[in-house]
């Protein structure tokens, strides 16, 4: 693979994407990224990434059912991703995991629909992506109880540099995302700065938490160099020594191409 960024977890696949689709790869291609994991959070993301994956060369695809789609969870739905699960072209399950932020009322369903899914994960040895919103504590306990074996990454990282100790104590890779760059993102600067570079991983998470100097408009795949720019700040590297990094950890975790 040659040098340039990665974007560990982004959701070019989702609807907001698909009118331009075309005019976004090309940006993401003119900003020197070499690969992209497209991750899906419901049925109808999975199969775009999936359709997308097979077209693109750039593209890996994670699979996994996001606490904010219970609604869609079904014994059946369950069978389609575990069969998935097993695909060469999924590198990943995920997102998976819990989000007390949008939804309180279903804590119990969300941890077991966590708990399966780390179980497949670990059953057709791949790696887990995770999603934790205003649930870092009981997520850590889960991924304690049922311990992802072939890796673990905690995406879009937002938790306090103490929870950040404890993930990077479990050996789990730390995605960072637009928040570094923000005015108020003192506290995920603080947690890149005790994040050992061999644990580290960067993504937009796009069309979501669009870095500075972008913040409130649509975010995209292209935007990763103000992330990774921020990030070789903090840590005081050059630039093409953190792409070497991550492109290494991106590999470690996903797999060569
Ligand atoms: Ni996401």
């Amino acid at each position: 693979m040659k040098l340039g960024w990665i974007d560990a977890h982004t959701h070019l696949n989702s609807d907001v994407f698909v009118e331009d689709f075309v005019d976004v790869l090309n940006r993401a291609l003119e900003a020197q990224i070499v690969r992209i994991n497209l991750v899906g959070v419901d049925l109808k993301d999975t199969h775009r990434a999936l359709s997308l994956v097979d077209k693109y060369e750039l593209f890996d695809v994670s699979v996994g059912l996001h606490p904010s789609s219970l609604k869609e969870y079904s014994q059946e739905v369950m069978e389609w991703f575990e069969e998935l699960a097993h695909d060469p072209r999924v590198v990943c399950v995920g997102e998976i995991g819990l989000d007390y932020h949008w939804h309180t009322d279903n804590i119990e369903e969300q941890k077991r629909v966590f708990r399966n899914q780390i179980h497949l994960a670990n059953k057709v040895g791949k790696p887990v992506m995770i999603h934790s919103r205003k649930a870092m504590r009981d997520t850590i306990d889960i991924l304690k109880e049922v311990k992802p074996q072939y890796g673990c990454v905690m995406h879009c990282f937002s938790g306090t540099v103490d929870e950040a100790l404890e993930c990077i104590e479990l050996g789990f890779m730390i995605s960072i995302g637009g928040p570094v760059t923000f005015k108020n993102g003192q506290e995920a600067r603080e947690v890149v700065k005790v994040v050992p570079l061999s644990q580290l991983l960067i993504e937009t998470d796009a069309p979501y938490l669009t870095p500075h100097p972008y913040r409130g408009k649509r975010n995209e795949s292209s935007y990763i160099p103000y992330i990774g720019e921020k990030v070789a700040e903090i840590k005081e590297i050059e630039v093409v020594k953190l792409q070497e990094v991550l492109i290494n950890n991106y590999k470690k975790t996903f797999g060569p191409k």
